[in-house]
């Protein structure tokens, strides 16, 4: 069994996908789908969860309910199980703004903002990394390797796909949680 959780407007088919929000321009017909918070997904495990996958969710929560969901992954995964995460890479957006140079496409709502005093186009985007669509967290690569560790992961893989973002593959240590 495989799950993504927060999937939002993005349900993939083969996975399990769990989000609190139904969105009413979205087809759920030929996936899976739990409409609830991803701690009441009461799960008939008659499979082995292979895979968590979670795209832009992790920053979604505070720091301790992140921990606390990445504790939740590492209970129901397999041994040999992955988890995938992506989240918006602090680093780029700190850059930026500190190099007044703006390399992280806008996000449609802020293409209007730029022209908009008094924050720069990069001071814009630094913002909407920190604060935007209901981020409560940020993480940077340090941070979270730091917290993969903490709950008991390594880190199989770690790349940035697009210059915005952090594309992480771990696996659950033995043993720990
Ligand atoms: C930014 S969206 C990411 C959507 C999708 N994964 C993507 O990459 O486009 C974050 C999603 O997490 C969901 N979410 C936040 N907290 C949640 C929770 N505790 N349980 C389930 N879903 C949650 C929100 O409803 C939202 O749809």
């Amino acid at each position: 069994m495989r799950i993504n959780v927060g999937c939002g407007r993005r349900p993939l088919p083969g996975y399990v996908n769990i989000d609190r929000c139904r969105y009413p321009d979205v087809d759920y017909s030929g996936v899976e789908f739990y409409e609830g918070d991803y701690r009441e997904w009461q799960p008939a495990l008659t499979e082995p969860v292979t895979e968590v996958r979670a795209d832009q969710f992790l920053e979604h929560l505070a720091r301790e309910d992140g921990l606390a969901f990445l504790r939740w992954c590492h209970g129901l995964l397999a041994p040999a199980g992955t988890l995938r995460l992506t989240v918006p890479d602090l680093d780029v957006h700190l850059r930026d703004m500190r190099n007044g140079a703006q390399t992280v496409p806008l996000p449609p709502w802020l293409r209007s903002l730029p022209a908009q005093p008094p924050y720069r186009p990069e001071e814009n985007v630094f913002l909407f990394a920190l604060y935007g669509e209901g981020h409560c967290m940020v993480y940077n690569e340090s941070m979270l390797r730091a917290a993969l560790s903490h709950t008991g992961f390594r880190v199989l893989d770690l790349q940035r796909p697009d210059g915005a973002n952090l594309a992480v593959t771990a696996a659950p240590n033995a043993g720990a949680s």
